[in-house]
């Protein structure tokens, strides 16, 4: 098990001699290691047991960190730079030579962010160099959302969490690639695309749920738990499922005769967002074989929490 607490200080002492720090993110927890040190770049695919083809996000503590990492920036990226970082939306740029082929898995682009945790603000204050971290749970399985999800899960492996309390948001961030001309839509999360269209128009989309995913990484199952999930009408599956041992994922409503978790009592999509991992991991501790869940209106952040619940049922 790795030490918990809130002390910057000593965070920044382990990144700068090549450990590996358990994050904060306003979105989800990540596991960080300084992105200018190879081996301790190496150490996180091998803490989380993460293939090599998939590439790492940076983080960066302003904007203005981002410049010497990249090519160029793109009119349209600069303007959703300026309008949402820092905060859960991750850009995918032309690299520059200082970020390595390892972090961006032999592509010539990288994925940056400008992450809105006031602790993890702090700690990115005291270093000089900007850090990887992917979310921190083992390949597969869902992100977590507090440092005790994290320090059950790769406590072993690192060596100090930072304990930000649970996640705001709770899903992981928006990312929106700029490899081409038209800005792309990877992967649908912690921003709504609705908002992101309001400043640079409609983007198209290529996300796990398109017909043409390209997130490395993501045409697997990424995020299914243990148990299996099977997503639709709650009341149909329900009676489907009769002779199975079922446990009720639902929106709003209440299911008494089952073990039942409910994302958001009064029906808000940002509730749900910030509760559903902590659900799915919830069943784990169930003495129940099958999990039923139904979808969220498909609008807002809606659209990442089907996305995270369509994968989660995907066996
Ligand atoms: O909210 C988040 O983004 C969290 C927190 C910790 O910041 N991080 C996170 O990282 O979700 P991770 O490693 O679990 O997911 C990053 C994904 C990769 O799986 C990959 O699909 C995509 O970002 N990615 C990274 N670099 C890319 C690139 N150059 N081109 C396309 N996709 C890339
Ligand atoms: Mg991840």
């Amino acid at each position: 098990m790795a030490k918990i607490g809130l002390d910057t200080t000593l965070a920044a002492n382990v990144l700068i001699t090549g450990g590996l720090v358990g994050i904060p993110t306003e979105t989800v927890y990540g596991v960080a290691a300084n992105a200018f040190n190879q081996q301790a770049v190496v150490k996180v695919f091998k803490a989380k047991n993460r293939p090599a083809f998939d590439p790492l996000i940076t983080h960066i503590k302003n904007q203005l960190a981002v410049e010497p990492l990249v090519k160029n920036i793109p009119e349209k990226a600069r303007m959703l730079m300026d309008k949402f970082w820092p905060g859960p939306l991750t850009l995918v740029l032309p690299k520059s030579d200082k970020i390595s082929d390892l972090i961006s898995s032999g592509l010539e682009t990288a994925a940056f962010r400008v992450p809105r945790q006031n602790l993890l603000q702090d700690l990115l204050d005291k270093i000089n160099f900007p850090i990887v971290a992917p979310s921190a749970n083992p390949f597969g399985y869902v992100s977590p959302t507090t440092a005790e999800h994290v320090n059950e899960q790769l406590g072993s492996n690192i060596d100090y969490i930072l304990d930000g309390g649970a996640s705001k948001i709770g899903i992981e961030s928006t990312i929106v690639s700029f490899e081409t001309e038209y800005p792309t839509v990877l992967r649908l999360g912690g921003l709504p695309v609705e908002e992101i269209e309001t400043v640079v128009g409609e983007l198209m989309m290529k996300t796990s749920s398109s017909s043409q995913p390209s997130a490395p990484g993501m045409l697997i199952s990424h995020y299914s738990p243990s148990k299996s999930v099977v997503l639709g009408n709650i009341d149909e599956l329900v009676k489907k499922h009769q002779e199975d041992k079922i446990g009720i994922l639902s929106y709003h409503n209440k299911y008494q005769r089952y073990p039942n978790f409910v994302m958001s009592e009064n029906a808000s999509l940002e509730e749900a967002a910030a509760n559903l991992f902590t659900g799915l991991r919830w069943f784990e501790t169930q003495d129940i074989d099958l999990v039923i869940t139904e979808k969220v209106p498909d609008e807002g952040l809606g659209r990442a929490i089907n996305d995270r619940l369509k994968r989660a049922s995907i066996n």
